[in-house]
């Protein structure tokens, strides 16, 4: 992901800076006599619209080219190395400044000269020329263009397919991780969170799928979502009979909680491990769903086991086991992966009590699933079939290790007992004589 990130940010630079050469080269010479009167809006990195031209700033009279040019040096233009390509032009000022820096100043010179004696008419033709230029120049940025889609997500009379179109605007904008962190400074965060409440469910997915999105191995924008308080609401989203907005709450989710303390205390707090029984229950859900539950069952469980800080007393609940070992009766190979996985990651967790597993007869259910994987594969999926089946046999003898583990504790513990009321026989015995 941060691969494609930087690789559409260098690849943007490349074409602004095309469009900058291209049109420096032909604005320049206009511009420098004609500057003084042209008032041209310049779209800064900040994604403010200001008027650079026109705020009293003179762009050159012949008197001071040099000196523009001069500067355009020390602002990094001639000199400008490949790093400073990557990480982008601030502005499109700046960008100005390099391309003026990399041109010719005697050729300026001569061209202004050459624009000096052109009539009234023409020039004025040549102004309008450049004002034009200029427009398409002003390429809005990306906050600009998030700008744009959070109005129209406050506008409470836009229609329901330009609301729509709003955050699926959002949802690729948002994917760069800058302007993820944008996102709430711009103030569109909390209108996304808001679209939650939509009464249309395309609405409501789409807007879970920008949050998911955003917050995406970002802890910034998952505390700022948390502390907003969306995760009740996607919970909620998450016992949807769409199969789609279940799915895009179970994500968003998913990217809120990934590796993050305080959001899973909510998650608990919000109930979440219900939500995520009932999905893996329900016979009426759908298996991909299910594969997303079960996947973020084993995420849990495994920063459970990394942090060694038990958050999540419900991946240790016995009717919460028994509902993830039922799950290994269905034929889906695809589905006994990734349940194996969660049973393994379970297994190892000092909050699960093995004896649960064994009152539902994982041994049995292993046994038989070996037996199912065996006959009923075909032909095409041997080879993955193989890899479950490794996976069984691993689980299996996990399972069995930590059986004994708990018989031997419990032996102990039976040898200690014994030891005490001896030792209680013998003060009594030595009371009584
Ligand atoms: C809100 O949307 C309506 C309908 O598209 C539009 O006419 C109006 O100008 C918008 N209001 C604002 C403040 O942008």
């Amino acid at each position: 992901m941060a691969k494609a990130r930087a690789h559409s940010s260098k690849r943007t630079t490349h074409h602004l800076l095309l469009a900058v050469s291209l049109s420096v080269s032909v604005l320049l010479p206009l511009l420098l006599p004609a500057a003084a009167t042209a008032a041209v809006a310049v779209v800064e990195g900040d994604g403010e619209i200001k008027s650079a031209l026109g705020a009293g700033r003179q762009w050159a009279t012949g008197k001071d080219e040099v000196n523009l040019v001069e500067e355009g040096d020390t602002a990094g233009g001639g000199s400008v190395e490949e790093d400073d390509f990557a990480g982008g032009f601030g502005s499109l000022d700046s960008m100005l400044q390099w391309a003026i820096g990399n041109s010719d100043p005697e050729k300026l010179k001569e061209e202004a000269a050459d624009v000096q004696k052109l009539s009234a008419g023409e020039l004025l033709k040549r102004r309008q020329e450049i004002k034009e230029l200029m427009e398409k120049l002003k390429m809005p940025s990306d906050a600009d263009l998030m700008k744009i889609a959070i109005a129209d997500l406050k506008n409470s009379s836009i229609s329901l397919e330009d609301r729509q179109r709003a955050l699926q605007e959002l949802l690729v904008l948002v994917e760069p991780i800058d302007n993820a962190n944008d996102l709430d400074k711009l103030g569109g965060l909390l209108p996304v969170i808001q679209e939650l409440n939509n009464a249309n469910a395309e609405i409501r997915t789409t807007s879970a799928w920008v949050l998911g999105t955003a917050s995406q191995n970002n802890a910034l924008v998952q505390n700022q979502i948390l502390g907003y308080g969306a995760l009740a609401r996607l919970v909620k989203m998450g016992y949807s009979t769409s199969t789609e907005e279940a799915a895009k709450a179970l994500y968003a989710i998913s990217a809120l909680i990934r590796n993050n303390v305080n959001g899973q205390e909510a998650f608990h707090s919000e109930n979440g491990g219900a939500m995520l029984q009932h999905i893996l229950v329900s016979n009426s859900v759908d298996a991909r769903l299910q594969k997303k539950a079960v996947f973020l069952v084993t995420d849990l469980a495994d920063f459970q086991l990394n942090s060694g800080n038990p958050q999540l007393p419900f991946l240790s609940d016995r009717l919460f086991l028994k509902s993830i070992v039922d799950m290994l009766s269905k034929f889906d190979l695809d589905l006994h992966e990734k349940v194996l996985l969660a049973i393994k990651s379970l297994l190892e967790l000092s909050s699960t009590d093995v004896e649960d597993f064994e009152f539902y007869d994982l041994e049995g259910v292993l046994l038989r699933l070996g037996v199912q994987v065996e006959d009923l594969t075909p032909e095409d999926q041997k080879e993955f079939a193989g890899e479950v089946d490794g996976l069984r046999r691993e689980v299996q003898t996990l399972f069995q290790q930590k059986l004994k583990q708990l018989q031997l504790l419990l032996s102990k513990l039976i040898e200690f007992d014994v030891d005490d009321i001896n030792c209680d026989e013998t003060k009594l015995s030595v009371q009584m004589s």
